[in-house]
């Protein structure tokens, strides 16, 4: 039988609320339909700084990089805003991300129809959305050195971020990019600050010569970034794929996300290069939003973007195509017949909690 192994890292705030209902798609998967996902568990962020003073223990990076694929739920909150820099709940997971090597970030943006008037944007500006933003997510000013803050010695001090790019991590990037397009509407818009930064000119030189080198037949736009975050909301479906680095891609990324009517809507999937002999690719998934400490343990969390990443990793890390696109089909279908979390609720429908929305989801995709 084929063993699937799993390692989660639930985290805090919500991130275990929200796990919680993934664990019960993964158990009937298990039951019905013998998908032999081995399960195993972890702590990152604050949970994990409270058992072993770091946001990750070298144990449980061991188990990550070993995993088929990670599912994380969300990292942070209040009670760690004074531990020191490094380890921060969020150098857990920016840990995962730089030792698994996970340079490419897919955040698809989609607006389900029924919750077109949940979103900021008048409803037929976001209608049938369907975008990907494609991050990198290794390089750039998240990693980049020097990265310190220096005493000038004459009561001044300096903060030092470094922005760099080298070709082959813009190469790596762009043709995941351009591979993704083939598959949707073949169209790519690549955004950076050429105008003001030498990276920016790089990057755009080299996604121009990989696009006519391996990939001409997919049609190529740039935008700066900044003007790429207005087009954004001004009309955001002239966009198919957008590919951008590690900075503007977090922040277009929440932009793309807000579109979408809720922060609680989105998934995304953090994959490395695929292994030479094996061809697997290490692959982290994860919801968008963050721990969202006001409302953890209230049992009102949305689950939807925690099993939207769970159905992008049935379908790139297994290729469990068909279960990936009915778990996406039972979460619209549900919210089509107006049950709906706090985040999203609207006139008419029916607001429930975080374990009934997982309930509706799981009885939905049994049915398809
Ligand atoms: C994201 C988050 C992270 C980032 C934080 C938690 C480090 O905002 O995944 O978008 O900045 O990449
Ligand atoms: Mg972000």
């Amino acid at each position: 039988m084929t063993v699937r192994n799993l390692f989660l890292l639930p985290g805090d705030g919500i991130g275990p609320e929200a796990m919680a209902e993934v664990r019960k798609i993964i158990a009937y998967m298990n039951e019905e339909k013998g998908a032999g996902f081995v399960v195993d568990e972890g702590l990152v962020g604050g949970s994990a700084y409270d058992a072993h003073g770091a946001a990750i223990s070298e144990e449980d990076m061991q188990k990550a990089l070993s995993a088929d694929a990670v599912l994380f739920g969300a990292v942070g909150g209040p009670k760690w805003d004074a531990v020191p820099y490094e380890v921060r709940p969020e150098a857990g997971l920016l840990r995962l991300r730089k030792d698994l090597e996970l340079f490419a970030n897919l955040r698809p943006a989609i607006c389900y129809p029924a919750l077109a008037a949940a979103s900021s944007l008048k409803p037929e500006l976001v209608e049938g959305l369907d975008i990907l933003i494609v991050r990198e997510l290794t390089g750039g000013v998240y990693f980049g050195e020097p990265k310190e803050i220096i005493d000038l010695g004459n009561g001044q001090k300096r903060g030092i971020d470094t922005q760099v790019y080298d070709t082959y991590e813009i190469e790596r990037i762009a043709g995941v990019a351009f591979e993704l397009a083939r598959t949707r509407k073949n169209r790519v818009c690549s955004m950076e600050k050429r105008n003001v930064m030498k990276s920016g000119v790089l990057w755009n030189q080299v996604v121009t010569e990989t696009h006519k080198a391996k990939y001409a037949d997919v049609q190529l736009e740039h935008m700066l970034a900044d003007a790429g975050g207005m087009q954004l909301v001004r009309a955001p479906k002239q966009f198919d794929v957008i590919v951008t680095d590690n900075l503007f891609g977090d922040m277009l990324s929440d932009v793309a996300a807000m579109l979408t009517g809720s922060l609680g809507m989105l998934p995304s999937a953090s994959l490395g290069a695929p292994d030479a002999k094996t061809g697997k690719r290490k692959a982290l998934y994860e919801p968008v939003h963050g721990s969202a400490p006001d409302i953890a343990g209230k049992g009102i969390a949305n689950p939807i973007a925690m099993i939207a990443s769970f159905a992008m990793c049935l379908r790139y890390s297994f290729n469990l195509v068909q279960d990936a696109d009915n778990l996406e089909t039972a979460i619209a279908n549900v919210l089509d017949r107006g049950i709906r979390t706090g985040d999203i609720m609207a006139e008419g429908a029916v607001q429930v909690g975080t374990v009934e929305m997982g309930d509706a989801i799981l009885a939905e995709f049994k049915t398809l």
